[in-house]
């Protein structure tokens, strides 16, 4: 039997990877111009970093990591996020030392959770994100959220809802985490399994919980707006004043408490808000989590961040049917006619591909009529003939597909002739 990939996971070539390499470079120039930082963490951390990172009572970490031991005996899990990586590497590089705060980074790869698979869920998956430390200033929690609502801009996605939230500070969360307690204790028996188990550990999943959903018990439960003490309501109306001044439209929603344990104040979900999506419309996610740094064994410093997933920012393009500009045309083919035009040719391909331009050649013994055909395939603006007169007299015969003409060209000007023929064009 023919081995598969295993279970939610994907290969990733053809359109479907020029795509995500174009987003990539989106992303890539977007972050510049943010100033944040690459940064790049191990695909495999210590359990205990997520553990105490992510938080034992979140789904993420009681349910869906991939944990092994490995040969030394060291109990590992690959990650199923970038921040709790990220928060490490901060304290182990000891960044909250440089003069220059805040530290803003951005990250771009897989993550891993068992989840059961579905459209639009993984158990391998691509993120892009961010995490900013150092301050508190709900300006910077503005400046998180523009950065998914500009990418999707950029693209050109329509559909999208920005929906936040505040989960307060330590003291305002643990007065609401109380008021849930006593609010659900007495319908206990009304809720789902998970949620029996989350009253006492995490009574604020049960607001977000896809079974309970629609239990008339979840209307009327306490709202975290009136457990806010003064500086965490303080904080959540900068927020909103801030996302006003960058015309950021948004949706207050107090069932959105992120399904990771570390948050404090603002909590954000942009999601796809078009008919058919499917259930896993939520493209990104992120908030504030001003105590993670200090669970890590890092000094108290602030943070912020946010991640997308990549899979569904490309489904959502294919919803809103948005092409990429993806340049598929190589800009050269070579052909050379026999087997004795062959070492020329390939030093002649080996020239151009260093002068900057995309060139490809035969390597199939093709004759010349099937050789073009490559050529049309392969959409080459250019197409390089080298046979034995060419090699002797110290030319290049060309065929130019972008204005249909046939030229001879001096070997010595090949490159001119090229760079002025495919520089009209672009
Ligand atoms: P998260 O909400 O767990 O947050 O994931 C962020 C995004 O990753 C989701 O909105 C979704 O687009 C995508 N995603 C999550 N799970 C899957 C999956 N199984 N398959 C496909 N896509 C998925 C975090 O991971 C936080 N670390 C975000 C953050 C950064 N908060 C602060 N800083």
């Amino acid at each position: 039997m023919i081995i598969q990939k295993p279970k939610g996971t994907y290969d990733l070539f053809g359109d479907e990877g020029k795509k995500v390499l174009y987003l990539e470079d989106l992303l890539k120039a977007l972050m510049q111009k943010y100033n944040y930082e690459y940064i790049k963490t191990p695909l495999f951390e210590v359990s205990e970093l997520f553990h105490r990172g992510v938080g034992e009572t979140s789904d993420i970490v009681s349910k869906e990591t991939y944990d092994f031991v490995d040969r030394g005996e060291r109990k590992m899990t690959l990650r199923p996020e970038g921040t709790a990586g990220v928060v490490r590497s901060f304290i182990e590089n000891k960044m909250y030392g440089r003069a220059s705060q805040p530290t803003k980074l951005w990250y771009f790869g897989p993550m891993y959770r068992y989840e059961r698979p579905q459209s639009g869920r993984y158990r391998e998956f691509y993120q892009f994100g961010v995490e900013a430390f150092g301050s508190s200033d709900p300006l910077l929690d503005a400046e998180v959220i523009s950065i998914p609502v500009n990418f999707f801009k950029l693209l050109g996605l329509r559909g999208v809802r920005v929906n936040i939230n505040t989960l307060g500070d330590i003291e305002s969360r643990q007065n609401y985490r109380k008021a849930l307690i006593n609010y659900f204790k007495p319908h206990i028996d009304c809720l789902c399994c998970d949620c029996k188990n989350r009253l006492e550990n995490n009574p604020l999943r049960i607001l977000d919980c896809k079974v309970d959903h629609d239990l008339d018990i979840m209307k009327n439960a306490p709202k975290i707006y009136d457990y806010l003490n003064e500086s965490s309501k303080k904080h959540y109306e900068e927020v909103k004043n801030y996302l006003s001044s960058l015309d950021i439209e948004y949706i207050e929603n107090p069932n959105i408490v992120r399904g990771l344990d570390y948050y404090t104040h603002t909590v954000f979900e942009v999601e796809a808000n078009v008919e058919g999506f499917g259930a896993q419309n939520v493209l990104c996610g992120g908030g504030r989590y001003n105590s993670l740094v200090e669970a890590v064994d890092g000094p108290s410093t602030p943070g912020v961040g946010f991640a997308l997933g990549l899979e569904r920012v490309l489904t959502a393009l294919e919803f809103e049917k948005k092409e990429l500009p993806i340049e598929d045309k190589l800009d050269v083919y070579v052909i050379p006619v026999t087997e004795k035009e062959k070492e020329y040719s390939i030093s002649l391909v080996n020239t151009l591909r260093m002068s900057g331009f995309s060139v490809d050649m035969d390597y199939m013994s093709r004759n010349v009529k099937g050789n073009f055909k490559q050529a049309d395939r392969l959409c080459a603006k250019v197409v390089i003939i080298v046979g034995e007169d060419e090699i002797n007299q110290g030319y290049l015969s060309i065929k130019n597909n972008i204005n249909n003409t046939e030229d001879k060209i001096d070997n010595d000007y090949i490159i001119n002739y090229l760079d002025e023929v495919i520089e009209e064009v672009e």
